[in-house]
């Protein structure tokens, strides 16, 4: 889903959960454009199975709220749930012996406090790239296990200026990668503007889909 209304005014304070702010901003688009008669949140399917004589699928669902178990039936199923929902430890001799706290990053409890303790990240894939910058000037030491080379692309915003887009990002009130209050007023009072800016970044986002299409000839 694009965020084709535009950012809230809330997003822009430091030191408050961003990801709870994306979330409430979410669920006000699914309510304010009255989307909860056809998109059902807390629904889990946990079976599916494809009925040859009447060429149908045959879901059962649970409601996750109330733990409820339906059924439901469809003519074609999009299976779009995910690769990173369903993580796994690393297979290291001894893990399950460690005393310390063991977390992953797919599943870190909200509160948990990393300031003053002696903390090593395994791997350096893109979430060891966030974390170790993110937590480095609280924890007491921090020991980075690193296997393999990782490469690292300029900013995001550095490549849109190079890009179509460059026109329409050059113009935008910036503090350093942050929009600027004034910026976010635009965004919400001059809808054209809003338009032009998101369907250019998408532009540059979508015509990126070329790279992963082997057949391509972009
Ligand atoms: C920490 C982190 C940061 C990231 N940052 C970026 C970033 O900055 N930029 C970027 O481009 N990508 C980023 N990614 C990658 C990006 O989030 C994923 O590529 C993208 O979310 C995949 O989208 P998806 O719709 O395929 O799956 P998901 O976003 O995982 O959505 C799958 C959905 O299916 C639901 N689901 C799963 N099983 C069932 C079931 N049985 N029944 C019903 N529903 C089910 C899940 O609850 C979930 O809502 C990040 C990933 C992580 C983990
Ligand atoms: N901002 C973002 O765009 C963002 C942020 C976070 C996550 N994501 C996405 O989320 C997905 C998961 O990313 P991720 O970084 O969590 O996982 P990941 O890409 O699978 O990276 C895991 C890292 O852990 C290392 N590793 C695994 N086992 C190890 C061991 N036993 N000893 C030492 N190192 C070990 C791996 O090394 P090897 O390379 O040697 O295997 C790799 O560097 C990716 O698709 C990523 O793009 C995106």
């Amino acid at each position: 889903m694009s965020l084709y209304k535009p950012c809230r005014q809330e997003w822009l304070g430091r030191g408050t959960c961003l990801v709870s702010k994306i979330q409430a901003y979410l669920q006000k688009l699914y309510e304010d454009e009255h989307m909860t008669d056809v998109i059902k949140l807390s629904h889990q399917v946990s079976h599916a199975q494809w009925n040859e004589g009447e060429g149908i699928w045959e879901l059962k669902i649970k409601n996750l709220s109330t733990g409820e178990m339906l059924t439901d039936r469809c003519h074609f199923l999009l299976d779009r749930s995910g690769i990173l929902n369903y993580w796994k430890w690393p297979s290291i001799p001894g893990l399950e012996r460690f005393r310390g706290n063991l977390i992953h990053s797919a599943n870190r409890p909200e509160d948990f406090d990393y300031r003053k303790k002696k903390v090593v990240v395994i791997g350096n894939g893109s979430s060891g790239v966030q974390i170790v910058p993110a937590i480095q000037p609280e924890v007491q030491e921090l020991i980075h296990v690193i296997r393999s080379a990782t490469w690292v692309a300029p900013p995001g915003l550095e490549n849109m200026k190079a890009s179509t887009a460059g026109e329409v990002v050059q113009a935008l009130d910036l503090d350093g990668l942050r929009f600027t209050e004034k910026q976010i007023q635009q965004f919400n009072t001059d809808s054209a503007m809003y338009r032009k800016f998101v369907k250019a970044t998408e532009e540059v986002a979508n015509s990126k889909f070329a790279l992963v299409r082997p057949w391509s000839r972009n």
